[in-house]
């Protein structure tokens, strides 16, 4: 339907420099549009379907909203009620769904099976998180902290926390924005090395750093934004016990943030674990753009859908 090769968001990697600037172009020209003219129809007749194996809020309805203000509409599908892969083949629903929606919205534990649904469908598919990825919390946190700081390029994000789905998805986002990016975690936790070869070209190319520091205090030393995540993700809820031993160390708190230069900000995908990886200090404080992002979500999904959806907006 468009002209461009943006034809899924399954992984930021799919993505350049230029096409991320032009998606948050469209996310704040967007978001201006709605805050002064309210909703409109650039998707009129279009429809999403959402397809959540896993709990969800936030990604569930900034996407169902950001159709309703395009003038689309959206149909939740629980998995429970497809049987994906059980009743029919993953290949078949899809091929189903292409030709009656114009884009699947799916959150999958497994990073395979969004790609696989991305291979197999004949319409965009766009990642609401899997085991792997996060693109579009990304994708939020970026215009956040443009909104916030202007310029952002060779800004230092420090992400104290799990290496997991949203790391990763900041540690690539990181990379194409020219941003310095470090990892605090305990050993064991850090992205996996898969991930990391495939952004340290990035990183290069982009005259920016990728760094992994285990000791928080030194990893802040230098931040200009703290991010975090929950400890223990979705679909990990049996290492619980283990997992909150090995981060004791690395909760974002009044403490850590006093090795963190003046100025720096503090962010979180949410929902967080009030008082495990954060503090109600730190995540209630001026210097969180959390909720800011959160509602980013909205916008910069919208962006997403339009430049999927709508020649005008292709990337
Ligand atoms: N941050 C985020 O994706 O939140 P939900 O799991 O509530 O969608
Ligand atoms: N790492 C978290 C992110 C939630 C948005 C999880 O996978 O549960």
């Amino acid at each position: 339907m468009t002209k461009s090769n943006f034809n899924n968001l399954v992984n930021l990697l799919s993505l350049d420099s230029e096409k991320i600037s032009r998606l948050l172009d469209i996310s704040f020209e967007v978001k201006k549009e709605y805050k002064t003219n309210g909703p409109n129809d650039l998707l009129k007749g279009f429809t999403s379907v959402l397809f959540f194996f896993f709990f969800c809020l936030r990604t569930r309805v900034t996407f169902e909203v950001a159709m309703a203000h395009v003038g689309g509409s959206t149909i939740n599908l629980e998995p429970g009620s497809v049987s994906l892969g059980k009743r029919e083949t993953v290949n078949d629903a899809v091929k189903n769904l292409s030709r009656w929606v114009n884009v699947i919205i799916a959150r999958t534990f497994k990073h395979s099976l969004v790609e696989e649904l991305a291979r197999n469908a004949s319409v965009p598919v766009i990642n609401a998180l899997t085991d792997l990825f996060h693109p579009c919390q990304a994708l939020a946190f970026a215009q956040t902290l443009q909104e916030r700081c202007g310029d952002i390029r060779g800004s230092h994000v420090v992400f104290v926390g799990d290496g997991n789905n949203v790391a990763n998805s900041l540690a690539i986002l990181s990379g194409m924005m020219g941003l310095d990016f470090t990892l605090s975690c305990p050993s064991g936790y850090e992205i996996p090395q898969f991930v990391r070869e495939q952004i340290q070209p990035i990183f290069q190319q982009n005259g920016c750093r990728f760094a992994i520091e285990h000791d928080p205090q030194k990893a802040v030393a230098s931040a200009n934004i703290i991010y975090t995540d929950v400890w223990v993700s979705m679909g990990e809820e049996a290492e619980k016990e283990k997992k909150v031993q090995h981060f004791l160390n690395f909760q974002v708190n009044d403490t850590l943030l006093s090795a963190a230069p003046a100025g720096c900000l503090v962010s979180h995908c949410l929902p967080a674990h009030r008082g495990e990886e954060i503090t109600d200090s730190v995540l209630d404080s001026d210097i969180s753009i959390c909720f800011d992002e959160a509602e980013n979500r909205l916008h910069v999904q919208k962006a997403i859908l339009l430049a999927l959806l709508s020649p005008k907006y292709a990337l």
